[in-house]
């Protein structure tokens, strides 16, 4: 399999309530020596690419938050050192508030062919206690940019945030759905540790939906997106037939490799999790180091782990987990069967001959199914 690539840039314009990603607000004066650096890291990774590119994504933190220029060195760093493969998908995460004509133009002459919006919501309200960079007017004059495009996109929405009512999270996804996307990603909100909301939620001043109000919301939000031919594929991404984000189901896959460059990306091969280093200080040192080996925080799964992860990468596509492989792959385990009756009686999951997959209810449970799965 032709392996992918992770581009980690770590900058945002403000820093999200609720987000722990390795990015920080107000830190664009180091983009120069950032750029120095990720062009450094891209050469060594380019070197240890067994083959040309199957898909490539840039992450974060923000890319659309680089400068123009920055931007462009970032895509000429990968196209100088990777031959991508014949329909390359090649992804980059934006923001609203940075998403200019000019820098989605120069993103798509040197090779971008997706766009991952962050809408988050329309509320207003809303927006301002994440502490969203933009309004609603910037998101949706930013969707009206990417959907006029051509490219493909997707946009990103939360949900159970605090005080959000159920309308409110199903009016943000109906207003989406006027820009006819082919892909939507939408996310339970998680709190954190050390995220603003975190300590809100500490200090008693923010508390979290309740589990039936999260529940209405995934469930009546799978079920407006499937009514506008929108499809579940993983538990918070959607897509039309064929529009599916093929970087995501690489990560899906624990056969495939993907490279990852910049501060806290992570990298896989089988069956070896590695993982750079966390804080931009680190990473600089690091990369200044020459990315030695040994600054890189690596692990090999054993078989358990392996088989756990199988398990949980599973369940949590809609194709489910592929029985017949398992059994080929891990002679020494078992299939959990009475396991698998019992959650099949109580509705929550559909199994074949070699197949297991979440239906219904079980998609709120993914995390306990997988756990009693593999266990
Ligand atoms: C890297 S951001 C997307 C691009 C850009 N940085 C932005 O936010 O506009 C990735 C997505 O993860 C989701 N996300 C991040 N932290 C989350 C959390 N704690 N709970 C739920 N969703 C979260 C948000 O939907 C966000 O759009
Ligand atoms: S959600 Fe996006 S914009 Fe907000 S802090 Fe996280 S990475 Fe940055």
């Amino acid at each position: 399999m032709n392996p992918s690539l992770y581009v980690h840039v770590p900058f945002c314009e403000t820093k999200c309530a609720y987000c722990d990603f390795a990015s920080w607000a107000d830190r664009g004066s180091e983009e120069e020596a950032w750029l120095g650096r990720i062009e450094r890291e891209l050469g060594l990774r380019g070197r240890d690419a067994s083959g040309p590119l199957f898909s490539v994504f840039f992450g974060g933190g923000t890319p659309s938050a680089l400068s123009e220029r920055g931007l462009e060195r970032l895509c000429r760093a990968v196209n100088d050192n990777f031959r991508l493969a014949e329909g390359c998908e090649w992804s980059m995460e934006a923001n609203p508030v940075s998403l200019t004509p000019a820098k989605l133009g120069l993103a798509r002459s040197s090779g971008v062919n997706r766009v991952s919006l962050g809408v988050q919501s329309f509320e207003p309200e809303l927006l301002k206690r994440m502490g969203r960079a933009h309004d609603a007017d910037q998101a949706r004059t930013a969707l009206d940019l990417v959907a006029g495009s051509g490219l493909r996109w997707s946009a990103d929405q939360i949900f159970a945030l605090p005080g959000q009512t159920l309308d409110q999270f199903l009016s943000s996804l109906e207003a989406l759905l006027s820009w006819k996307p082919s892909h939507v990603s939408f996310y339970g909100l998680t709190l954190e540790p050390g995220t603003d909301f975190w300590k809100q939620h500490e200090a008693g001043k923010l508390q979290e939906a309740d589990e039936d109000l999260y529940a209405d919301m995934y469930l009546q939000g799978v079920a407006l997106l499937a009514d506008a031919g929108i499809c579940r594929y993983e538990v918070s991404n959607f897509a039309t037939p064929g529009q599916e984000c093929r970087h995501n189901e690489a990560y899906w896959d624990t056969r495939s490799t993907w490279l990852a460059a910049g501060n806290a990306a992570h990298g896989y091969e089988p069956y070896l999790r590695w993982r750079n280093p966390r804080g931009l200080g680190a990473w600089s040192e690091w990369v200044d180091a020459g990315c030695p080996v040994q600054g890189v925080a690596a692990e090999e799964l054993d078989l358990e782990e392996r088989w756990t992860e199988e398990w949980f990468l599973g369940l949590r596509q809609e194709r489910g987990v592929d029985l017949a492989r398992l059994r080929a792959e891990f002679p020494q385990k078992q299939i959990p069967l009475g396991s698998i009756a019992r959650r099949i009686a109580a509705g929550q999951v559909v199994a074949g001959a070699d197949t297991v997959r979440l239906v219904g209810d079980g998609w709120l449970l993914l995390d306990a199914i997988a756990v009693e799965l593999s266990g």
